[in-house]
C-alpha cells in the first residue's frame, strides 16, 4: 500500500496548471478541480490528498510536514524563508520581482527616509540590506502599485508579470530583484520517510515539465 501524499496548493492560476501536470501523471485532480467549501480533497485510488490554501500558506504547511509537498511561486518561497526543499521549477507562473516606480523617481523632499511599499517586506529587506540602502518599509496587502501614486511611498516591490498594471499607473520597473516561477517544495522529513513515492513523484513532474518545454 502506498503512503498517502498530501500536496498544498496555491489556489488559482498555479493550482489548475499543477492539476494539469498531475493528471499527466495518473492522478485524479476532478475532487480538488471542484472543491466546492470542502478543504481536503482527495484521489483515493492513488493515495493523493489534496490542501488548497492562500499562496503564501504553502511553505507554512509543507514545514509544518503536515504537507509533504506544495506548490508554490518563487516570490511566496522567498518571503516565507522557510527551509523547504525546492525540489523542480516547474517554469509556469513566471514573472519578476521588481522594484518599480516613477521613472525620474526622486525620494520626497519632505521625508527623511526611502519608502518602499510592498506584500515581500522580508524580500525587500534583504535586497535593500545587501546594497547597503537604509529604507522604511511599508507593508501592504494588494494594490501596490497605489504607493508612489498617492504619495505613500517612493518606490514598491511586487511581482511585474505583464507589466500593464505598472503602465497603467503611469510607474515603470527600476531594478529587477529576481525571475520568479512555480517551485515544487518538499518537506525535509517527508523527503526521508516517503522517499520512493516522493521521488516517483518528483520525477514524473520533471519529465513533464521537460515534455512541455520542448
Ligand atoms: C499582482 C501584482 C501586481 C500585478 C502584476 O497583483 O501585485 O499588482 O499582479 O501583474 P501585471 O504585471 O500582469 O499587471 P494581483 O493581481 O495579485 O492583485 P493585488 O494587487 O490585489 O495583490
Amino acid at each position: 500500500m502506498q503512503p498517502v501524499i498530501t500536496f498544498a496548493l496555491a489556489k488559482g492560476r498555479l493550482a489548475e496548471q499543477a492539476f494539469e501536470l498531475l493528471e499527466q501523471l495518473g492522478i485524479d485532480c476532478s475532487e480538488p478541480r471542484h472543491p466546492g467549501r470542502q478543504l481536503v480533497l482527495w484521489d483515493r485510488k492513488n493515495n493523493v490528498r489534496f490542501i488548497l490554501v492562500k499562496p503564501s500558506d504553502v511553505p507554512t504547511y509543507v514545514d509544518h510536514g503536515v504537507a509533504d509537498l506544495g506548490v508554490v511561486g518563487k516570490d511566496t518561497l522567498l518571503e516565507s524563508g522557510r527551509p523547504l526543499y525546492e525540489v523542480l521549477d516547474l517554469t509556469f507562473g513566471r514573472c519578476r520581482l521588481c522594484i518599480a516606480g516613477y521613472a525620474e523617481q526622486q525620494q520626497s523632499a519632505t521625508r527623511a527616509t526611502f519608502r518602499v511599499a510592498t506584500k515581500y517586506p522580508n524580500v525587500a529587506r534583504s535586497y535593500y540590506d545587501s546594497k547597503g540602502q537604509t529604507i522604511e518599509i511599508i507593508e501592504l496587502h494588494g494594490s501596490v502599485e497605489l504607493g508612489p501614486v498617492i504619495g505613500l511611498s517612493d518606490v514598491i516591490l511586487d511581482i511585474v508579470e505583464s507589466g500593464s498594471t505598472l503602465k497603467a499607473n503611469g510607474l515603470t520597473v527600476l531594478e529587477e530583484v529576481c525571475e520568479c516561477s512555480a517551485r515544487l517544495v518538499v518537506n525535509r522529513v517527508s523527503m526521508k520517510t516517503k522517499r520512493d513515492r516522493i521521488r516517483q513523484i518528483i520525477d514524473g513532474m520533471a519529465e513533464q515539465v521537460a515534455r512541455l518545454n520542448n
